[in-house]
């Protein structure tokens, strides 16, 4: 089974992009062939700035290799060091109808935010069906805000295969449900459009500073408080188990904790969980040339599987 996943360099990693992408897909690596990339030619439809890009893709790739990526299993690459991909975005745009891009909703949420109504905005969901075909992917690990792209992605595969006969595996998301969306500091989708977010390795005394700046009701400490509505109790569950989020639960419900103890605590197990891999980090950061190598090794093994295909789809629509 070939899983399969990227993710933009357009900004730091955070505790949604953890929990809905990078975990999944890192445990997902134990399961089968995991090829994992960072998608630089999609951020490049939002990120003006070319320093901030390059700082951005080495950041991604220090991210993943502190939280656990094995480059041993895992083929862990930049998106534009396999051209064949965009080759393969021009043979899928042909296919692909406007009015299934005019639909996604990612594309209208970025003009909202401001963006301007460039191409490669619009097309991103046919580079990003390219990306997942050309590995000849079996299951894509996502948050949930992406299912719409992978439905894009299939239609556009299902289209392909029957105008000109079958190339393509049919890929299908793998969405965590346990963590569809995690919470932000102010209580909407933690994202880094919003300010909102928690950093995987910011500084630290920010990261504390912005658990307890999590937005609360105004229960006072001695009464009894809600778990099930609280931003902080949300967040805390992913980092606790069963039992412990039991035992939080219950000091929600008793009364007598503050917000202020529960987000100290939230820190506290935050801490015990990234502590290790911001020293691990910083080991890295100290080694660029060997992640440099992972990079490119992930290059050429991706190559190898995306030359296969690229040569069939010539084929299917004419052009060899
Ligand atoms: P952002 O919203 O900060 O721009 P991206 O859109 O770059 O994040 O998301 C990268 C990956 O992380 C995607 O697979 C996305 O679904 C996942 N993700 C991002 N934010 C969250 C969140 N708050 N909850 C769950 N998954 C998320
Ligand atoms: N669009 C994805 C995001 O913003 C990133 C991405 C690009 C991707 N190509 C992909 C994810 C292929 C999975 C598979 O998160």
């Amino acid at each position: 089974m070939r899983i399969l996943s990227g993710i933009q360099p357009s900004g730091k990693l955070h505790l949604g992009n953890y929990f809905g992408m990078m975990r999944p897909a890192l445990r997902l690596q134990e399961q089968g062939e995991a090829f994992l990339f960072i998608a630089n030619y999609h951020a490049l439809t939002t990120v003006g700035d070319p320093e901030l890009l390059r700082q951005g893709t080495l950041d991604v790739a220090l991210d993943f290799l502190a939280c656990g990526l094995n480059p041993q299993r895992t083929v862990f690459f930049r998106q534009s060091d396999v051209p064949e991909v965009n080759e393969l975005t021009w043979l899928l745009s042909v296919v692909t109808p406007m009015g299934l891009l005019e639909r996604c909703h990612s594309y209208k949420d970025k003009l909202t935010k401001g963006f301007a109504a460039s191409h490669g905005l619009f097309a991103y969901p046919v580079l990003m069906a390219a990306d997942i075909l050309i590995y000849q992917s079996n299951l894509v690990p996502v948050g949930r805000d992406q299912k719409q792209h992978l439905e894009v992605t299939r239609d556009i595969a299902i289209k392909f295969n029957n105008t000109f006969g079958t190339v393509f595996t049919i890929p299908e998301a793998s969405i965590s449900e346990d963590v569809a969306v995690v919470p932000g500091l102010d209580g909407q989708k933690m994202s880094k459009s919003y300010n909102n977010t928690i950093e995987l390795f910011g500084d630290l005394k920010e990261t504390k500073a912005r658990i307890m700046r999590i937005v609360t009701d105004s229960t006072p400490l001695e009464e009894p408080k809600n778990p099930d509505t609280c931003n902080v109790f949300a967040l805390y569950c992913l980092f606790a188990n069963e039992a412990e989020r039991e035992a939080m639960a219950e000091r929600y419900r008793a009364g007598g904790m503050g917000y202020g103890h529960a987000k100290k605590e939230l820190f506290e197990v935050f801490e015990a969980m990234f502590a290790p891999m911001r020293r691990r980090r910083a080991e890295l950061a100290a080694d660029l040339g060997y992640v440099e190598g992972v990079l490119r090794s992930g290059a050429e093994r991706a190559r190898a599987e995306a030359a296969k295909t690229i040569k069939a789809a010539r084929q299917a629509v004419g052009i060899e």
